[in-house]
């Protein structure tokens, strides 16, 4: 049995597979990651391949906190805001690569760049602290799929091919971390996630620039347009439902349907709606289901991130090959 409940035990059982160059998954406060010691390329390239992921495209590193993110990056005042303000947290950093970072070069894809996160979930520190080195972990799913936002979901995509999946029932945010990097004291956001823009420039006190990629040199590389993918082509800005057809609805105003639907939140409440995102797009994605219908998602606060997902998840695949 892969699957195992969080304890003490499991923990320990965890780290000391990390320490063999082993993948285990773990639960964060965003969604699941797929750790691997940071500092071993052999474990690292086991990430790629399980996740069938393109070696161009770098991962986080997890660490325990801001003394031990400063022994693998450069980090300059703004950074340093940024960490006081939403670490522990679901924010993360691509600052400068230290050059005694100790970290794989294939965590970062050959970039002197490198992506931190100091996770705020128990099991993520824990294991951290346990593990004593720093845990490199990509959204725990195939290259290419929705995100997993339970132990379950992991399972489905990888089964038995990890060492362990530690569960901590379903995760707290449901969205990955918001992605910004800091070049000259410039802080730009790469991805929009569980933080919302309006909290980072608060703290900033200034607007926030984003390059969200989406065309063919993406300034994060995983920002690719296709991604998300459910087997079932998702529809955006419904105003009706098909048939054939699930819905995705949002709001006390939900379409009427006759097939499977899911409301990620008949109140209307965005931070509902974010932490059921993923699994809802995982359950309409039926093999008899000819499309996923979606409704509008207002754009504000974490409606920026829910609405980058859906996008990219309704992104044209054709002819693409499968991440
Ligand atoms: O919430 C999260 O961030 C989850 C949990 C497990 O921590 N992790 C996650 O990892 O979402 P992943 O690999 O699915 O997404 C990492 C993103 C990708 O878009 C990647 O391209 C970008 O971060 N990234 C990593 N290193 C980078 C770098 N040096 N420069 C620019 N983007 C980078
Ligand atoms: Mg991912």
């Amino acid at each position: 049995m892969t699957v195992v409940k969080a304890d003490e035990a499991a923990i320990a059982f965890a780290a000391a597979a990390l320490a063999r160059g082993e993948l285990v998954a773990f639960p964060t406060e965003t969604v699941y990651g797929l750790g691997a010691d940071a500092t071993s390329g052999r474990a690292v390239a086991g990430i790629f391949a399980a996740k069938g992921r393109p070696r161009f495209n770098p991962l986080i590193v997890h660490v325990m906190d801001v003394v031990a993110a400063g022994r693998i990056a450069v980090f300059g005042e703004r950074a340093l805001e940024l960490a006081a303000a939403f670490w522990p947290g679901p924010l993360t950093l691509v600052l400068p690569r230290r050059s005694d970072a100790g970290i794989s070069e294939l965590v970062t894809a050959g970039l002197d760049t490198v992506a931190i996160r100091v996770p705020a979930h128990r099991v993520a520190r824990d294991l951290a602290r346990t593990a004593g080195i720093p845990i490199a972990a990509p959204s725990a799913n195939r290259s290419g799929h929705v995100s997993p936002t339970t132990a379950a979901h992991v399972a489905a995509d990888f089964g038995d091919r990890l060492a362990i999946i530690l569960d901590a029932g379903p995760a707290q945010h449901g969205l990955e971390s918001t992605v910004v990097s800091i070049v000259d004291g410039q802080a730009t956001m790469l991805r929009p996630g569980a933080v919302t823009a309006d909290a980072i420039e608060a703290v900033l006190g200034a607007p926030l620039s984003r390059s969200l990629g989406g065309g063919d040199q993406p300034a994060s590389p995983g920002q690719l347009e296709s991604h998300y993918a459910t087997r079932a082509p998702v529809r955006l800005d419904a105003t009706d439902v098909r048939p054939g057809e699930a819905l995705l609805a949002f709001g006390p105003d939900a379409l009427e349907s006759l097939g499977p639907s899911v409301n990620l939140s008949p109140k209307g409440c965005l931070v509902e709606a974010a932490a059921n995102l993923f699994s809802a797009l995982r359950a309409l994605d039926q093999p008899h289901i000819v499309a996923i219908a979606v409704t509008p998602v207002p754009g504000h606060g974490l409606g920026e991130a829910i609405n980058d997902r859906l996008r990219r998840s309704s992104a044209d695949r054709q002819g693409e090959p499968a991440r």
